[in-house]
C-alpha cells in the first residue's frame, strides 16, 4: 500500500484524498501516485548511500515512471538521472535537468540520440558495445568534444527474477560480454579512442531482485575486472555503476529487502572487494527505478461487467487493462486489488480482474481476493507506480489514463487524460 493509505467510512484515502470521489471527478481508469511515498523513498535512498558511502550518487531510472512532475521531484531531491534513449533525454532537456547529472543508456542508441546527448553535455554515455564505443567517439570528434563514457559489462551473474528482466547473465543483448575475455580485451581499444574518456564501468544484473547476494557476486566480478584493467592497462577506474534492480512487494507474500539493506550490501560490498584487491574506492552509482515509484502508485478502475463461470472463476471487467498495465499479461505479475468504496469490508471472494481489450490474456489481476464486487464499484489495484504508465499503449484505441499526484489532502492532475484526438493527431 502507498505510505499514506487509510480507510475512512469505508472509503480508501491516499494522500488524504478520497479515492472514490477522485475516481468520480476524474473518471477511470486513473493512475494515482502518492507523492509522499515517492519522496520518502528518494530521501531514504539518498541518505542511506550518503551515510554508507559519501562518494556516491543515486540516479533515478526514468524508464520506471516518467512525466515532467516526476522529473521535478527527482531534481528537488537531489537525485541524478538515468535515461534510456532520446525520448527520456528530451524530458530532461525540456526541464533543463542538469546535464552533468545524466547517464544515457541503451543497447542501440541511434547516432542522433548519441549526438543529442553529447550536445546537451550529459555526464556519461554508458556504452553498450565495441561498435557503439567507436560511434560515440566519432560523433564526439565531429562535434569537437570528448565524451565521458562508461563501459557496460555483462558480469555473468544470474539474478533470481523473471527471465525477461534478467540482464546480467551471459546470454544477454546488453553490454560487453565477459565470455572469451571480450570485455577485457576491448578496454584498450576503447581507451585509445580519441573522442571518449573511459571513466567507469557499469553493470545491471536485472530487476525485481530479492536476493541481494546476486549484487555481491556482481560487485566481486566488477572489482576483479577493475583490478585486471589496472594491472594490464594502467587504468584505474574512477566510477562504478551497479545499476538498479531492488525488488518491491507487489503482494503480501513478496518479501523484499529494504532500501537501507540494499545500500548496505552494495556499499560494504564495494568497499570490501575494491580494498581487498588494493584498488582505490571508485565513485559509486546506483540506478533504482521500480523501488522508488512502484509502491506509490495505484490504478483506479470502475467495474462494468460481472461474469461468473461456475466452478471456474469470477470475472470482474474493468475499464482499462493491458493498455494501462501490460505487466500481468507479459510477466504474469501479481497485484492486489481492493474495492475503494468498500475498503473496510473483508476481501471474501476470489476474482479475476479482466480488462476491456480484445484479448483473452487481458487481465490486470488473476485469482486474487476482493471484496464482494458490484457494478459501479471503484477498484484500486496497488503497486502500479512502476512500468505501467511508461509501458502503456493505446491498444484498441484506448486513450491513456490521466495521472494524478495526491498529497496532504490535495489532488493535482500532472498528466491529463489522453483524448481520441491525441491518438489520431499524428495521422495524415
Ligand atoms: N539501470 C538499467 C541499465 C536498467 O536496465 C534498469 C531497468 C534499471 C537501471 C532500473 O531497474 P529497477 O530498479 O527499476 O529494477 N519492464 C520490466 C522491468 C524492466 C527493467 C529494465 N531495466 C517490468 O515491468 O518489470
Amino acid at each position: 500500500l502507498p505510505a499514506t493509505a487509510e480507510v475512512h467510512d469505508g472509503h480508501l484515502f491516499v494522500g488524504g484524498v478520497d479515492m472514490v470521489q477522485l475516481a468520480h471527478e476524474q473518471g477511470t481508469a486513473l493512475y494515482v501516485m502518492d507523492e509522499a511515498d515517492i519522496e520518502m523513498r528518494m530521501t531514504r535512498y539518498k541518505n542511506a548511500f550518503q551515510q554508507e558511502y559519501p562518494h556516491s550518487a543515486v540516479l533515478y531510472a526514468s524508464k520506471a515512471f516518467l512525466n515532467k512532475e516526476m522529473l521535478r521531484l527527482v531534481e528537488k531531491h537531489g537525485l541524478e538521472l538515468d535515461v534510456s534513449g532520446g525520448g527520456e533525454l528530451a524530458y530532461a532537456q525540456a526541464l533543463n535537468f542538469p546535464s552533468q547529472s545524466i547517464h544515457v543508456h541503451g543497447n542501440n542508441k541511434t547516432p542522433r540520440e548519441i549526438e543529442e546527448a553529447i550536445v546537451y553535455g550529459v555526464g556519461a554515455i554508458v556504452v553498450d558495445s565495441r561498435i557503439e564505443a567507436s560511434r560515440v567517439s566519432e560523433i564526439a570528434c565531429k562535434l569537437g568534444k570528448r565524451q565521458r563514457i562508461y563501459m557496460r559489462v555483462t558480469p555473468g551473474v544470474e539474478a533470481d527474477t523473471h527471465e525477461y528482466i534478467r540482464t546480467g547473465c551471459e546470454d544477454s543483448k546488453f553490454g560487453f560480454t565477459m565470455l572469451d575475455d571480450f570485455a577485457f580485451r576491448c578496454v584498450g581499444d576503447v581507451q585509445a579512442l580519441p573522442g571518449v574518456e573511459l571513466i567507469g564501468f557499469h553493470c545491471h544484473i536485472g530487476s525485481q531482485i530479492f536476493a541481494l547476494h546476486s549484487f555481491k557476486e556482481a560487485i566481486d566480478v566488477m572489482a576483479q575486472f577493475s583490478a585486471r584493467v589496472k594491472q594490464h592497462y594502467g587504468l584505474e577506474i574512477q566510477e562504478l555503476d551497479m545499476g538498479g534492480g531492488l525488488g518491491v512487494a507487489y503482494t503480501a507474500s513478496d518479501k523484499p529487502t529494504s532500501i537501507e539493506e540494499f545500500a548496505h550490501v552494495i556499499c560494504s560490498g564495494v568497499k570490501e572487494s575494491f580494498t581487498r584487491l588494493g584498488l582505490s574506492l571508485p565513485k559509486l552509482m546506483v540506478e533504482p527505478g521500480r523501488s522508488i515509484v512502484a509502491n506509490a502508485g495505484l490504478t483506479l478502475y470502475t467495474v462494468g461487467i460481472l461474469k461468473t463461470l461456475p466452478h471456474i472463476r469470477k470475472y470482474v471487467a474493468v475499464d482499462g487493462g493491458m493498455s494501462d498495465n501490460i505487466r500481468t499479461a507479459l510477466y504474469h505479475a501479481s497485484y492486489e486489488p481492493a474495492i475503494a468504496n468498500k475498503a473496510d469490508q473483508p476481501r471474501s471472494e476470489i476474482v479475476t480482474l479482466c480488462g476491456k481489450h480484445c484479448e483473452s490474456g487481458d487481465a490486470v489481476v488473476i485469482d486474487m481476493p476482493l471484496q464482494h464486487p458490484e457494478l459501479g464499484d471503484i477498484v484500486a489495484v496497488f503497486c502500479t507506480g512502476a512500468y505501467c504508465y511508461t509501458m502503456s499503449s493505446t491498444y484498441n484505441g484506448q486513450p491513456r489514463p490521466a495521472i494524478v499526484f495526491v498529497k496532504d489532502g490535495a489532488a493535482r492532475v500532472v498528466t491529463r487524460r489522453e483524448t481520441y484526438a491525441d491518438i489520431m493527431a499524428r495521422d495524415v
